[in-house]
């Protein structure tokens, strides 16, 4: 397994729509594993396959206390939703910001597993908020998005904020 480079906000290559997975082979297999380390190895509990520049409709998440319970979701599809909720989110391509995001309580979800086979599955809170914020990253949006274009704004100013230090303290202290 190898860790992946994500992208980060505004980076244009996250606002690519992916296009449907029609091989189940080995490599979608590795790929599929992957992206679970780089979730993991990042602290994040969902990522989706535009996040490390791979144009295809696939996401990966894991939302269990412990972290031990890795789902991925192939080609999805949401069938219906209903209600609504409100959940500070964060992303791990837009890293040190969090917003509030109103979305959709319970969704039903269509997707194929690893070897092409379809499923079903009704999803409620936060699972279900997780699954719409990554479906979204395959249609190239972000949850900033939904932000008025002056929060943006300032979300693009605070991260290039974050870069510039980060890059500083590299210079002046021994990275090994
Ligand atoms: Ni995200």
């Amino acid at each position: 397994m190898s860790k992946l480079n994500i992208l980060e906000f505004p980076d244009p290559r996250l606002t690519t729509v992916a296009r449907d997975v029609d091989t189940f082979d080995d490599s979608l297999k590795k790929l599929v594993q992957d992206m679970t380390e780089t979730m993991y190895s990042a602290n994040g509990i969902g990522l989706a396959a535009t996040q490390v520049n791979v144009h295809k409709r696939l996401l990966v998440l894991d939302v269990s206390e412990n972290q031990d319970q890795p789902r991925v979701y192939i080609n999805p599809q949401i069938l219906d939703s209903e209600g609504d909720q409100v959940h500070e989110e964060g992303c791990l391509s837009v890293p040190g910001i969090y917003a509030s995001v109103s979305r959709a309580e319970n969704i039903t979800l269509r997707a194929q597993d690893l070897d092409g086979n379809s499923f079903e599955e009704k999803l409620t809170g936060l699972h279900s908020v997780c699954v719409q914020h990554e479906m979204d990253h395959l249609i190239g949006r972000l949850f900033v998005d939904y932000l008025s274009p002056l929060k943006r704004n300032m979300v693009r100013k605070k991260l290039e904020k974050q870069r510039k230090t980060a890059a500083k303290e590299a210079e002046e202290h021994l990275v090994i």
